[in-house]
């Protein structure tokens, strides 16, 4: 459990450099005043520019690979050796998710964690989050609603999570459940938006 506990903090910690943040600040900008205010790679692309977000990505998705190799090399499992079983794995996962979201150093300010959810899932299961990815991309390339395409990819991944061949353990359903709550709540702003027929559209 002090294992588990540990991968948890670790991941929260990493998770908490959040990095929309620290490149509007680098750029001058306090990106929670700006655009939907969301400290996210959405925002930081809509109020930064395409080379600012670009680091955002790459930083998410590091800060996402960090935490997990730290929570793989804890090394807990339960049942099997699989990624997918490995409960310090998914607590770090899930611990940068929630620092990404309600980050310690910015006063709790962050993002909605779909861009780091994915990225523990391909450290996870790579043909899920493929998967998640790929209906994400069609969706957001015929509505322009980004919002909608982690919507319903993440609709998809609560669906897929339960399929058999993916051979997942119990409490990866409870790491699941848990983003899938976490993303949805996080847009509860977006989808008032997307059913009044309010919300942002990604524009270049
Ligand atoms: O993951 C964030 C995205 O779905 C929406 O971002 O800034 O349009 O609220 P935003």
């Amino acid at each position: 459990i002090l294992k588990i506990l540990a991968a948890l903090a670790s991941g929260y910690l990493l998770g908490s450099l959040n990095t929309a943040v620290i490149v509007g600040r680098l750029y001058g900008r306090d990106i929670t005043s700006h655009g939907s205010g969301n400290a996210g790679l959405t925002n930081a692309l809509r109020v930064l520019g395409k080379p600012a977000a670009a680091l955002v990505l790459a930083g998410d998705i590091a800060k996402g690979v960090i935490a997990c190799l730290i929570g793989l090399r804890l090394g807990v499992h339960v049942q099997s050796g699989d990624a997918g079983d490995c409960a310090s794995l998914l607590a770090a996962g899930a611990g940068a998710v929630l620092g990404h979201n309600w980050p310690v150093y910015f006063q709790f300010k962050g993002g909605k964690g779909a861009l780091t959810a994915v990225t523990v899932l391909f450290m996870l299961n790579w043909v899920m989050a493929l998967i998640c990815l790929g209906f994400f991309v069609i969706v957001v390339a015929s509505t322009r609603y980004v919002s909608l395409g982690t919507l319903c990819a993440t609709v998809l991944f609560a669906a897929i999570s339960f399929v058999p061949a993916f051979g997942n353990a119990l409490y990866f359903h409870v790491f699941a459940l848990l983003m899938v709550l976490i993303i949805v709540f996080k847009h509860r702003a977006n989808i008032g938006r997307l059913l009044s027929g309010t919300e942002n559209k990604l524009a270049f």
